[in-house]
């Protein structure tokens, strides 16, 4: 092709093409390195951004796949550098890996900027590595692709299907119930994750993974290919030989990364009852390219968009079944007429080219459109004067007789309050109650953990309640259910008016009407803003002091506002 650059385009070549006293600088630690000039001298260099840590139990087998990702590299001609970062390991890390998205999202964009990049491949899949890469990849805006880890295998308990999380609610709420032994409960902890790979019910990880693939961040098809499998080995290797293509023809993630786009990632995410979590990811990774996704955009999405794959939690099966049953490809390709087939992916060909021909080979896994989960709203945004820039629930996950709802607020001031007294015998609360979790956003958790699914008290559940209420600007986990609400905004920490709601007011919940009312009156609630005090800050110093003053509230993202946005940033100067 006429347009393809040329080895002295390369941006490497500002470290490498020079013969003065920095390149001897260059070419001497290359070499100390134990590699030759005719290594890397006039090829990409792509730098293979890995978020393998023995801390992250989800990317375990990305030491193998840096290998194979090297090998398609060099095959392809190009010159491959392993780079690590942080690994945000959901479940071990604490508060919440939340924290640190933005972090890993910093850190990528400047590993590319300050070395002698040309391009990447971001290994992730660990809920938060997906949209942390493709945030600090687009805003480099370097040729760059996704490398997802792919789910896990089933788990596995006395011949049943386990799925992460999910089942640990379910079999919870049994064990809380007194219908499930200790022995038992270990058997369930021994068998659920028995593979390297990410959760593998549509929880935020395999719903990020999925839209960084409808997004056109991977090579086709690629998010639904199991850890496990060989076919993720080989998918290894395809991606690095993509790589140095995509250097040569300059393909930069902000040329595809398009309003139509993102608008297929959001609808894919969406046919596939993905995590709440991905409106708060997806506003913030669109930003970055300059594209303004708000969370009323997921909300007109849903109205038309049907929940087609049938896994858990708002399903029957898992991930394994979901890519034996055709994958992404074949779930997009049921759902074609509400993408934009236009829309171009990494691999240079449009959505249209790269679901051609893909089949769906178990109707019970991805259903038809007639016998859809859900017809539409597998998700819904609220507001209200509870919420008045929004707040987020998936109707999917909840028990319809919820949807509208008035019941008077049972108010915990933050976790540690709610841990305390949610099975005190005493504590006033029925069925019909509205449990309100405060502090649990992006400032006052911090973080905005996934604290949204509120336990059940327990003697509500001995009366078998399995579904209530619940509020907060927390989020959920993707694999959670219930009927609960999130990341209402403003946050109550910096005053929002969940911070104002106090036990017994009443709440009302219409789902189809799209709305969250304090039903007290104004003059009330003017009474009660006026008492409220600003809480301190919760860091004096360090990255949770950076964060706090940083952090955007939920419907913008939760990104840094120094971070969002195209503005340029200049390359550093070589001296
Ligand atoms: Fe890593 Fe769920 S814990 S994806």
């Amino acid at each position: 092709m006429s347009n393809r650059r040329k080895p002295d385009d390369l941006r490497s070549h500002r470290w490498f093409g020079q013969s003065d006293m920095r390149g001897f600088g260059h070419h001497s630690r290359v070499a100390q390195m134990g590699y030759s000039r005719a290594d890397y001298e006039g090829k990409p260099v792509i730098a293979i951004i890995n978020t393998w840590s023995d801390i992250n139990q989800c990317h375990a087998h990305f030491r193998q796949r840096a290998e194979e990702v090297k090998r398609g590299v060099l095959q392809a001609g190009g010159f491959p550098l392993e780079m690590p970062a942080i690994a945000l390991a959901e479940v071990f890390q604490k508060p919440t890996t939340m924290l640190y998205r933005n972090l890993l999202a910093m850190e990528t964009e400047e590993l590319l900027r300050s070395y002698p990049v040309d391009g990447a491949v971001l290994m992730g899949g660990c809920d938060k590595t997906t949209p942390a890469l493709l945030m600090g990849a687009i805003s480099m805006n370097l040729p760059a692709i996704f490398m997802p880890a792919g789910p896990m295998l089933r788990g596995d308990w006395r011949g049943q299907f386990l799925g992460s999380g999910s089942d640990v609610w379910k079999y919870w709420a049994e064990k809380r119930a007194g219908n499930l032994t200790d022995e038992q409960w270990h058997a369930i902890e021994d068998g659920i994750a028995r593979s390297p790979g990410t959760c593998m019910t549509m929880g935020t990880a395999s719903t990020m993974t999925s839209g960084a693939d409808a997004l056109g961040f991977t090579l086709p098809g690629a998010s639904s290919i199991p850890a496990a499998d060989s076919r993720h080995g080989r998918l290894a290797a395809e991606t690095g030989r993509r790589i140095v293509d995509m250097v040569w023809e300059d393909l930069k993630p902000r040329d595809f990364v398009t309003a139509a786009a993102v608008d297929n990632a959001v609808t894919a995410i969406l046919a596939l009852g993905g995590s709440t979590n991905a409106v708060v990811h997806m506003v913030a990774v669109a930003r970055r390219a300059g594209v303004p996704l708000s969370i009323d955009r997921f909300d007109a999405l849903a109205r038309r968009t049907p929940l087609v794959a049938n896994i858990r939690p708002a399903g029957k099966y898992l991930m394994e079944d979901f890519f034996y049953a055709g994958g992404l490809r074949a779930l997009l390709s049921e759902i074609s007429d509400l993408l934009d087939l236009s829309a171009r992916a990494l691999n240079g060909r449009t959505l249209g080219e790269n679901i051609a021909g893909a089949e769906v080979f178990n109707r019970d896994v991805i259903l038809p459109r007639d016998k859809a989960l859900v017809a539409q709203d597998s998700l819904a945004v609220l507001r209200g004067n509870l919420a008045p820039d929004g707040a987020v629930i998936k109707p999917a996950a909840a028990e319809q007789h919820l949807w509208q709802h008035k019941g008077p607020a049972v108010v915990f001031a933050d976790y540690n309050d709610m841990a305390k007294r949610i099975d005190d015998p005493a504590l006033n609360v029925t069925k019909d109650s509205v449990l309100v979790l405060k502090h649990a956003g992006p400032q006052g958790a911090p973080g905005m953990p996934e604290w949204g699914q509120l336990p059940i008290p327990k003697k509500l559940l001995a009366q078998g309640v399995r579904d209530m209420v619940r509020i907060s600007d927390a989020r959920m986990s993707g694999t959670a259910y219930g009927c609960c609400i999130l990341h209402v905004a403003p946050e109550s920490f910096i005053g929002g008016p969940l911070a104002l709601v106090q036990d017994g007011d009443l709440v009302e919940l219409d789902v189809p009407a799209r709305k969250l009312v304090l039903h007290i009156g104004d003059d009330e609630l003017a009474r009660r803003r006026a008492a409220w005090k600003k809480p301190p800050p919760r860091y004096e110093r360090g990255f949770g002091a950076l964060y706090q003053q940083h952090v955007k509230q939920a419907d913008q993202g939760c990104d840094f506002d120094f971070l969002e946005g195209t503005a340029p940033t200049p390359e550093p100067e070589i001296h």
